[in-house]
């Protein structure tokens, strides 16, 4: 870790651009796609693998989290030169770390009701990676927009000076939004788990075609989810995109979200909406 960050520093002494894209390793094309678009931004990519344990409450899937550090140096191979920083948890987080960062009211809404303390974990290791990084930009999915919301928040309120870029959402053929959580379903859950981006497009149909009132867009869209019974929706939500409160009657761009569980694996996808 002091190697990173003395690693940075003489990029910087040297004029050179830093662009950072932060992950939890198991990488697919969507990881792929954001250090693509890093390229375009910086002299340097660097990319961290840190499964953060701080981002799970207890109880939720943190031992089951793909973990795949080969196959990832295999993806990372067409990308070099790249910069891969992989801090170990005890490097991170040792017995004695007692901070945490909390972005209030955002953090709070939709996976924040149910991922108790999962958003101040991220904010935490994010700022915690931005200061051994020292990265002029900084990378993140749509696919988590949510989080993407957080980490913009958090750089404004605590001048950190990064630049976010916000990439857009990778999907498979059939529309499922690519996370590395998709690895721990079975092949019934996954052919399920296609219900989710047509829910998000039939909404985006409904939207599209002039209905302005969400609760006829919910009804519809939790029955259409329904005829697939292996899916437990934990929310849908139409919201405002800056803010994410919820819209009853749509006027401007909305965001659409949701997130469900299939078994054991926890899925979240979205779509902005413009009507
Ligand atoms: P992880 O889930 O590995 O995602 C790393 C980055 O990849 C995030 O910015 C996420 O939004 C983006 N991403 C994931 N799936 C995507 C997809 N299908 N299309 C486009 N981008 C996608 O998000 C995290 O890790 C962690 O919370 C982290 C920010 C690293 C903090 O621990």
């Amino acid at each position: 870790m002091p190697d990173m960050s003395a690693l940075s520093d003489r990029l910087r002494e040297r004029g050179q651009k830093i662009a950072f894209v932060p992950t939890m390793g198991a990488l697919h094309e969507g990881h792929l796609a954001l250090l693509t678009a890093a390229r375009e931004y910086a002299d340097q990519v660097v990319v961290s693998i840190f499964v953060n344990p701080i981002q799970f409450a207890p109880g939720e899937d943190f031992e089951r989290y793909p973990r795949d550090l080969n196959g990832d140096k295999k993806k990372l191979k067409p990308f070099e030169p790249l910069i891969l920083f992989c801090p170990s948890a005890a490097a991170m987080f040792p017995g004695d770390f007692k901070t945490r960062i909390e972005v209030e009211e955002i953090s709070q809404k939709l996976c924040g009701k149910f991922r108790l303390g999962h958003f101040k974990g991220v904010a935490t290791v994010v700022a915690k990676l931005f200061n051994i990084v020292k990265p002029h930009f900084a990378l993140f999915g749509e696919k988590d927009y949510q989080q993407l919301l957080v980490i913009k928040q958090l750089v404004r309120d605590l001048n950190l000076g990064i630049k976010i870029i916000a990439c857009p959402t990778v999907r498979e053929y059939d529309g499922l939004a690519l996370s590395s959580r998709n690895r721990n379903l079975s092949a019934p859950e996954r052919k399920a788990a296609t219900v989710l981006y047509r829910a998000l497009t039939r909404a985006k149909k409904e939207i599209e075609g002039g209905e302005t009132d969400t609760r006829r867009i919910l009804l519809s869209l939790g029955r259409l989810i329904g005829f697939e019974p292996t899916v437990r929706v934990e929310y849908i939500a139409i919201v405002d995109p800056e803010t994410l409160r919820e819209v009853k009657d749509i006027k401007g761009k909305v965001l659409v979200a949701l997130a469900a569980r299939l078994g054991k694996t926890r899925l979240i996808d979205n779509l902005l909406i413009t009507p």
